[in-house]
């Protein structure tokens, strides 16, 4: 019956991950996966959730369904860390907000409701962009093409030929934008690129689908989303995909969301209703102890700032290793490749390593990273930094990397 069914290839992240776990090198060191490890690599369980969870043990509810939208609270929590609490679409009604399987269950979630009710849109993901865009994009049915994003020779952003690009979409055509920490370059528009591209989205009539996987990660929580805060002032239609996997660190639980910014009140209602429709034909409910979580951190003053220091401080903790790898690397790598550890921002880096000297470093070193040359920055720590960057200089060398 199934004597016909190829071998997976594997994930290049997720599988990567696992053959991590499963090295039984003492000195390994994991780079791959976009998970935030401490200061001696531990995934850390922040102090606001902890405390939710102990009143949680304590109450021992039982484990009803959820509805299909999800939990009231974390939708609204959620809704309002991504726009703002006293956004005009907030008040207005006009934003259809949905819990979700993690930051992926949103993108599946809404690629089915688009292949449905704009069933000749095609969408336009950066290249590169997250290596599971395309997968669940084309997994619903829908063509997926890129437009131009990274600049391999100065490890920034090629921003003119990604707004022309774009420029000439034809009309409700679905433009993935990461909202900060691009994902895998950590190269992200300013503040005044945005300006410039808002206005082209609008002019275009295209639909903007923002990921926003990182919030909190890149300069702060309200800076992330200001680009998703203007999109919807400015009233271009749009998507928006969050998780709280990073900025709770709560991978495993599954804490996502989902929103569409509508018209009015009323096709905010109906649009919610058809993503409700394609949460039950993909897995009826989401569940609820991370809701749970989210939702009592973020409705109690107390625990909303602390866990915002919390997340200020991974943030800065990673600000430090980009700094503190960049200075270990002087003198051992072409200058030019050193600059992008500091001037790429959020967890990645895109380091610029061939897949010959990533490989190396992973036989060779026992250091992790994706085949991209993608290094997650968060893997870093005072005791390894030092180790990974003579062991870059020695699969790199003087002379540069191959691409
Ligand atoms: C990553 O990019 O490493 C993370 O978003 C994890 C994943 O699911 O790929």
């Amino acid at each position: 019956m199934f004597e016909n069914v190829p071998a997976y290839a594997g994930d290049p992240i997720l599988s990567l991950n696992e053959d991590f776990q499963r090295d039984p090198r003492g000195n390994k060191v994991n780079l791959s996966i976009g998970v935030y490890f401490d200061d001696v690599g531990r995934l850390p369980v922040m102090r606001a959730v902890q405390t939710v969870e102990a009143s949680l043990l304590e109450t021992a509810a039982p484990r009803s369904y959820l509805p299909m939208a999800g939990h009231a609270g974390y939708r609204d929590a959620a809704q309002a860390l991504v726009f703002g609490e006293n956004h005009d679409a907030r008040r207005a009604g006009r934003i259809a907000t949905l819990q979700t399987l993690g930051g992926s269950g949103a993108l599946k979630v809404a690629a089915d409701f688009l292949r449905r009710h704009v069933p000749d849109a095609q969408v336009w993901i950066s290249d590169p962009s997250w290596e599971n865009h395309r997968v669940v994009f084309e997994g619903a049915g829908l063509t997926v093409n890129t437009y131009p994003y990274y600049d391999a020779a100065t490890g920034g952003l090629r921003f003119e030929a990604m707004r022309d690009a774009i420029d000439a979409l034809p009309e409700r055509s679905v433009v993935l934008l990461h909202a900060c920490c691009h994902n895998p370059t950590g190269v992200d528009l300013n503040a005044e690129q945005w300006v410039e591209l808002i206005p082209v989205l609008q002019r275009r009539k295209l639909i903007a689908f923002v990921d926003m996987a990182y919030q909190g990660f890149g300069a702060g929580l309200e800076e992330d989303a200001a680009c998703v805060r203007k999109l919807a002032d400015a009233g271009v239609p749009l998507i928006v995909a969050s998780s709280f996997s990073k900025n709770f660190s709560l991978y495993g639980e599954r804490c996502g969301a989902l929103s569409v910014v509508c018209r009015d009140a009323e096709e905010a209602q109906r649009v919610l209703g058809q993503l409700t429709f394609a949460v039950r034909a993909n897995y009826s409910n989401p569940p609820v102890h991370g809701a749970k979580l989210v939702a009592g951190v973020l409705s109690n003053p107390s625990l909303h700032s602390a866990w915002e220091s919390e997340l200020a401080e991974m943030r800065q903790r990673i600000k430090l290793m980009r700094g503190k790898i960049h200075d270990g690397l002087a003198g051992l790598v072409d200058d030019v490749l050193r600059a992008r550890y500091v001037s790429q921002v959020g967890m990645f880096t895109y380091t610029g390593l061939s897949e010959q000297q990533v490989e190396k470093l992973r036989d060779e070193h026992a250091i992790y990273l994706l085949r991209s040359g993608r290094m997650c920055i968060a893997g870093l720590n005072q005791q390894n930094v030092g180790y990974v960057a003579s062991a870059i200089a020695s699969v790199a060398g003087k002379v540069g990397v191959a691409k």
